[in-house]
């Protein structure tokens, strides 16, 4: 299978942090791959090197046959259009209806008349469960639903590649399995090439072909789930079984001191 997307020994530091220590990932075409790991562990830096918000320190973002790291800013338009990204905090604008939040891309980006702007916001909200909040303030609607708008307007391009930073972060289990088969839905009719950030485990497991784990700034396992359900590295257990190491223990009995 061609990859769409992959990075080559990527490597980042924010001052003395080293984050992602020579990083080797690529990402299936048609596929979802899902990348796991702690918090603060890289996840959205990785996702903002894939759509060059970020520039590596060293190492290379591809995207078919774009280098998208020596790409200037001023020129990665084209290629962004062609990838969703749907955000963690969702970021919907407050100031504009759910209806002019989603087509906000089409008229940035294309030359579609107001009438067929119409018919595909309405067609992408339909697609994602919230149907008719077209008129809506988002500020009016629940944390789901205003994460399917957000998801709305990641797609209302048609893109090849959408990226989704932690999508169930906030949603209690029953909307984050609502989101985790919209993922799926989406997947099968767009035929997209999904890339998932997550530490939510059950999504993982319920969405992905492929499963990443990413450890101290390298991937620590990579491929199938099942892969990582029968695999006896400690660090990946510890990791489905949300377990803290004794460092991070010895973290909340510091807390616990500072306290006194
Ligand atoms: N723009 C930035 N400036 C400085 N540090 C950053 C910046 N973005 C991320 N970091 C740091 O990089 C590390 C990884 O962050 P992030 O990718 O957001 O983690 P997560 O895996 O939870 O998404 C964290 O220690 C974070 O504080
Ligand atoms: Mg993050």
């Amino acid at each position: 299978m061609p990859s769409v997307m992959r990075v080559e020994e990527l490597d980042k530091s924010f001052g003395h942090n080293h984050v992602l220590k020579g990083l080797n990932l690529s990402f299936p075409s048609g596929a979802t791959t899902v990348v796991m790991g702690p918090s603060g562990c890289g996840k959205s830096v990785l996702l903002k090197h894939l759509v060059g918000l970020l520039e590596p320190d060293s190492g290379e973002v591809w995207f078919d046959d774009h280098r998208i790291d020596r790409i200037p800013e001023a020129q990665l338009g084209p290629i962004r259009r062609r990838i969703g990204f749907l955000f963690q905090q969702g970021a919907l604008f407050d100031s504009m209806t759910v209806g002019q939040n989603v087509g906000f891309p089409l008229r940035e980006h294309t030359q579609v008349s107001a009438e067929e702007r119409r018919r595909k916001v309405d067609q992408m909200l339909d697609m994602v469960g919230v149907g008719g909040t077209y008129d809506r303030n988002p500020a009016t609607l629940s944390g789901g639903q205003r994460k399917r708008v957000a998801l709305a307007r990641a797609i209302v391009l048609e893109p090849d590649v959408i990226l989704y930073d932690e999508p169930t972060t906030g949603l209690d289990p029953i909307r984050s399995d609502i989101i985790g088969k919209l993922i799926a839905r989406l997947q099968n009719a767009l035929n997209l090439t999904s890339i998932v950030v997550t530490h939510d485990i059950q999504l993982s497991f319920r969405i992905a072909d492929r499963m990443v784990l990413l450890h101290e700034g390298q991937v620590r396992m990579e491929g199938p789930p099942d892969l990582f359900r029968s695999s006896d590295d400690p660090e990946v257990k510890r990791f489905l079984e949300g377990r803290a190491t004794r460092a991070e223990l010895a973290g909340i009995q510091d807390a616990r001191e500072d306290d006194r």
